[in-house]
């Protein structure tokens, strides 16, 4: 290992002011992610300092050990950003990049304690509910529907024509929507995603004012929906708190859905130990088990707000600060070790779902999806090919998540739709 040229003891602040900071976009967009992490830790250690963005300093727990404790302990890393030092010094603000999307806010991946607990039971408890065999049908027709249209055409992008469309358009559904509506959720999702600044507000505001009218729907007329089912809750909610509810599945839940899909199938056109060409040919669930091992769908969890001074790593840390949890690299350090007390044997990509109060609460239904969408490519598309190189697939990220930008396919021979 490299020596490492730092007293642990640095102001963030001072850190962004002398030192080249590595963006964290670069643990996303890199053709080498895990690489990124290893010259970090070369560099810094377990914590090391990176940018959100020009001029907006973090610390990247890139450690098991670091990324569980930050994780576990809400008291001390807590997910509320009225707790950030740039958000009160104002050099982060809600209109602006990082600041728009880590502005304090009454939703589930944003507040903790006692409001976190209410809003968190309500979806457990809605989850919990979903009868996967439906489950499973609402995905195989959606993936029928997007899958007649790429077929008909000969070729396709299965980013943008299949694996970003079908997890938001079943969830939808699972929530209530009709499927004119959930088409419309769709491009609204489509147009926050590609669009800046304004327009991007504009389709934001369309999708809050769909999940809105959903509710108020659902409370004149419950039905068996996932919406109707949060307004049944014992805990008797409020309308808002169920909007909040399904706004952090509908707007926010489905990213890292997306790049376990499109990893998956990116590894079935570019690896030849999973497209059949070395023998055995692997199925859909161990193709999505591998991606979990080596490109977790959350490379980066959301920041933590540092309540007290602390240490982590071995260095100091403020209150005030934000610490980033570094799936990846906390991923790739447990493999390597076996001395952690928090390590589970024999499931080394735990930690792909988080830990702690705010893990993933949608592991099945989640697992569901991304099996069946997977499959259904593999069983429609026959003779698929890429019209690129493997190595011309670029990956578009967003601080938290990596997935390849496009996957432009032809298929030689045509299977005739269902
Ligand atoms: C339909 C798909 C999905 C939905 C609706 C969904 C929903 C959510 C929600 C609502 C939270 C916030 C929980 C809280 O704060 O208490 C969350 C957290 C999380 N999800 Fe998922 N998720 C989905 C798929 C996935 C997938 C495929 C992965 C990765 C394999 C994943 C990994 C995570 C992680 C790591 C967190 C924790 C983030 C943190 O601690 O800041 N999710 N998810």
């Amino acid at each position: 290992m490299t020596a490492t040229t730092t007293t642990q003891s640095e102001r963030l602040e001072d850190l962004v002011a002398h030192d080249d900071l590595t963006p964290l976009m670069e643990t996303t967009t890199s053709a080498d992610p895990a690489q990124v992490y290893e010259r970090l830790r070369a560099r810094w250690g377990n914590v090391a300092p990176v940018l959100l963005e020009p001029g907006v300093p973090a610390w990247l727990a890139l450690g098991h050990r670091e990324v569980v404790t930050v994780l576990r302990n809400e008291g001390l890393y807590s997910r509320d950003s009225r707790g950030w030092n740039l958000f009160a010094d104002g050099t982060v603000g809600p209109g602006s990049g990082v600041g728009g999307v880590l502005a304090p806010r009454d939703g589930i991946y944003y507040v903790d304690g006692v409001r976190h607990r209410h809003l968190r039971r309500l979806l457990d408890d809605a989850f919990e509910s979903v009868d996967e065999h439906r489950l499973a049908a609402v995905v195989e027709r959606w993936c029928g529907l997007a899958l007649d249209r790429v077929l008909a055409e000969g070729e396709a992008d299965l980013v943008a024509d299949y694996a970003r469309a079908v997890p938001l358009l079943v969830m939808s559904t699972m929530f209530g929507l009709d499927a004119d509506q959930a088409r419309a959720m769709l491009s609204h999702s489509r147009r926050v995603f590609e669009a800046k600044g304004a327009a991007g507000g504009e389709s934001l505001d369309a999708q809050r004012a769909l999940i809105a009218d959903l509710v108020a729907s659902c409370r004149a007329a419950p039905s068996d929906d996932l919406t109707s089912a949060l307004l049944r809750h014992p805990s008797e909610p409020t309308d808002l708190d169920v909007q909040s509810a399904v706004s952090a599945t509908l707007i926010l839940g489905s990213q890292y859905e997306v790049a376990w899909i499109t990893q998956a199938l990116r590894l079935r056109l570019t690896d030849p130990r999973f497209d059949g060409r070395s023998g055995g040919l692997l199925s859909a669930p161990d193709t999505l088990a591998a991606v979990l091992g080596s490109t977790p769908p959350a490379t980066n969890a959301a920041p933590r707000f540092v309540v007290a001074d602390t240490t982590l790593g071995g260095r100091k840390i403020w209150a005030g600060d934000a610490v980033v949890p570094g799936i990846l690299g906390a991923s790739a350090e447990s493999r390597a070790a076996g001395d952690d007390i928090w390590l589970e044997p024999a499931n080394l990509s735990y930690l792909t779902w988080g830990a702690g109060p705010h893990a993933c609460p949608a592991r099945r239904p989640a697992t569901v999806i991304a099996q069946v969408a997977v499959a259904e490519a593999l069983r429609r598309l026959g003779g698929v090919t890429l019209t690129v190189s493997p190595e011309a697939l670029s990956a578009t990220g967003t601080l938290w998540s990596s997935a390849p930008r496009a996957l432009p396919v032809r298929f030689e021979q045509h299977r005739p739709a269902r």
